[in-house]
């Protein structure tokens, strides 16, 4: 009863904010991600004769008061029907909680790797689904390549699953530069950042009566591999959810000295024809969409600026997967 998985993590193209079911996580939109292969997760899961379940993330034991992970646990050994306590240990290559899209890999790694463990045999959707109920947007770390999560219409979530657009093999020379400017644990979860937008924020409404035209130009722009729509939607769509942000009461604002001086630098990068576009999610660091024959320019363009502590390339990466290396 121990299994392996790992997951990519994945970054919103059309971004998931705001939730119209809070227990079964269910988004008010759809939303369009890529799978980065450069972002990941591996988590080791055994059910044994424990006294309790250990759960070990980057070398640190998870705290009682961090629910999330401990009651997906408990929401698989219910489906599966078992009571072995379980033993987890996982691992990120990038920082956890910092807007890095890590509750996504992890959360999908997680339903994976506790899933395998319990013997359960889940399909993709069922997974997606099961994924979801863990953190919204893992539910799209499930596939690979480029993924749209179906907000879906029904009341039990059914309906609400990621499915593959394209797969990686589709668009190989797409790429995000991911950009970190700041290793700090954010202040505002995303869960808590979301459910103060919908309750507060005057312009959710907008953001919602736009969004079907975004998803729309996103999946068309994939579909004919059409850089300048897709990045352009992507940036605009990601500008609107930080514009419903910032209006809640009290107003969140994830971005950072360094997150600005980035946005500029890639709209004057775009005035003089070097084409990219920024995304960013609910933290400071700024993903840069780009492809591979304007990459190694951006990098150097980025190496001048003051505020950028780290890059990792992006490529489209794989579905979640298992293997046999297991980390104990
Ligand atoms: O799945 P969560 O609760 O980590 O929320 C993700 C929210 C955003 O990253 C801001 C947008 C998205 O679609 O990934």
């Amino acid at each position: 009863m121990k299994a392996t998985a790992i997951a990519n993590a994945n970054i919103a193209l059309i971004k998931y904010w705001g939730k119209r079911n809070k227990d079964l996580i269910l988004p008010y939109n759809s939303s369009i991600s890529m799978t980065c292969d450069g972002l990941w997760t591996k988590t080791t899961v055994e059910f044994g004769d424990y006294l309790e379940d250990t759960i070990v993330i980057n070398d640190e034991e998870l705290k009682k008061d961090e629910k999330d992970v401990q009651g997906h646990i408990e929401r698989i050994r219910r489906m599966a029907g078992i009571t072995k306590k379980a033993k987890v240990i996982s691992e990120s290559n990038f920082p956890v909680a910092s807007g890095l899209a890590s509750s996504a890999s992890g959360l999908a790694a997680l339903t994976l790797a506790t899933t395998t463990a319990a013997e359960m045999n889940l399909d993709k959707k069922q997974l997606s689904i099961l994924a979801r109920h863990g953190s919204g947007s893992a539910s799209r770390s499930i596939e690979g390549g480029f993924v749209e999560w179906l907000k879906g219409e029904k009341e039990d979530g059914s309906d609400s699953y990621a499915r593959q657009i394209t797969p990686k093999e589709h668009w190989p020379d797409f790429r995000m530069i991911a950009c970190i400017v700041s290793e700090a644990k954010k202040t505002t979860s995303s869960r808590a950042g979301m459910a103060q937008t919908v309750a507060t924020s005057p312009y959710y409404e907008g953001w919602l009566k736009s969004i079907d035209q975004d998803l729309l130009h996103m999946r068309d722009g994939i579909m004919k591999k059409d850089f300048t729509i897709v990045g352009s939607t992507a940036e605009h769509n990601a500008l609107k959810m930080h514009a419903t942000m910032t209006t809640t009461k009290p107003a969140i604002i994830y971005w950072q000295p360094a997150t600005v001086e980035i946005m500029h630098a890639v709209m004057h990068w775009r005035e003089q024809g070097l084409e990219s576009y920024f995304t960013m999610d609910a933290g400071p660091q700024v993903k840069i969409l780009c492809l591979e024959k304007d990459e190694k320019k951006i990098l150097k363009n980025l190496s001048e600026l003051d505020g950028l502590k780290k890059t990792i390339i992006c490529r489209p990466g794989d579905a979640a997967q298992l293997t046999d290396k297991h980390l104990f």
